[in-house]
């Protein structure tokens, strides 16, 4: 599904097995941000040493509107495939880069392209909402984009006689639907990350920390969302703990965020949402394919970069526009 090929790529792998990279990756970093004039993006699920370093820390939605008015010539996108796509659609002529080309998505993968267009294609009348959370060819087939920020408020614009497709998040369409009260047709996808959660764990950590307020992302199923406190998007659940008065909180999402969360609030304590078996399924597989090293070659090396044919780049840029300018 990538389109980038790496030639360089078993390279930079054998630099970091050989451990000749710079001690001070840190400085290494700022100085290749000023050479190539550079802006560094980073989701707030990326491991604690990317989020020091980045420019811009967001959710999807701050980093699509980040990724949309930066001056800088050069994008280096902390986060997975799709987002750094997005910043691409968004830039054709800047130079993208992403530090892993594998950090995927198992949300966007879980709509494939020509099964969506035969989905789609039996519903003609219907209108196509998608999650940000896909591939530039669903954009490229969605009349608008949203994101779990402005979902319930995009959804809210559409008139009521018009039927909705939902793509490709069915946690997601269905928190939108009750939020609405609307009746969406939705595409069967999820996030492993976020259907790992354990509704028993959780309820054996509310006995444990009664005073603890459950916060949860939209992506989290049914049985995790009914004992949310607060239900929003990375940004929403960071700006939600810092204003509530509660002292603990146990978080349904990505672990990285609390990184952000104890810097913002280091009295308050966090605890996260355990998933159903010892694992560590909770932890993004994706995003954690980035790290500070891969970060410093993809930089050094100008690789690996976000290319796309200028053909789906447009057909999907009109869908985030629409976004953009809804939300
Ligand atoms: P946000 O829109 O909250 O950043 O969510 C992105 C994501 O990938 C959640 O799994
Ligand atoms: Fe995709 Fe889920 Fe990872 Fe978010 S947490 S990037 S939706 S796999």
């Amino acid at each position: 599904m990538f389109t980038t090929v790496l030639p360089k790529r078993e390279l930079a792998q054998r630099e970091i097995a050989q451990g000749t990279l710079p001690l001070d990756l840190f400085a290494a970093i700022e100085s290749l941000k000023k050479s190539l004039n550079a802006v560094i993006l980073a989701h707030y699920y990326q491991e604690p040493d990317i989020q020091d370093i980045a420019d811009f820390i967001g959710d999807s939605l701050q980093l699509a509107n980040a990724a949309a008015k930066t001056q800088a010539d050069v994008i280096v996108f902390a986060g997975v495939h799709f987002m750094a796509e997005t910043a691409k659609i968004l830039n054709p002529e800047k130079m993208v880069l992403l530090p892993d080309i594998t950090a995927g998505c198992s949300l966007a993968d879980s709509c494939p392209p020509e099964a969506f267009a035969a989905f789609k294609a039996k519903h003609p009348q219907h209108l196509v909402i998608s999650y940000i959370n896909c591939s530039a060819e669903i954009k490229a087939m969605s009349d608008i984009i949203c994101t779990s920020s402005n979902a319930v408020k995009i959804v809210q614009q559409i008139p009521k006689e018009q039927p909705i497709i939902f793509a490709p998040d069915r946690n997601l369409g269905r928190y939108v639907m009750q939020q609405t009260g609307r009746d969406m047709l939705l595409w069967q996808g999820s996030c492993i990350v976020h259907e790992t959660f354990s509704e028993k764990k959780i309820v054996q950590l509310k006995v444990i920390h009664p005073d603890a307020e459950v916060i949860a992302h939209p992506e989290c199923e049914e049985t995790v969302l009914r004992h949310a406190d607060y239900v929003g998007s990375t940004a929403a659940l960071l700006k939600y703990c810092q204003q509530s008065k509660s002292q603990g909180f146990i978080v349904a999402t990505e672990p990285g965020i609390i990184h952000q969360m104890q810097k913002a609030a280091p009295d308050k304590q966090f605890i996260p949402a355990p998933p159903t078996n010892n694992c560590n399924c909770n932890e993004c597989p994706f995003m954690r394919l980035n790290t500070l090293e891969k970060l410093y070659l993809a930089m050094k090396n100008c690789e690996p970069e976000i290319t796309m044919s200028e053909e789906i780049r447009l057909a999907a840029l009109r869908p985030m526009q629409r976004m953009l300018s809804m939300s």
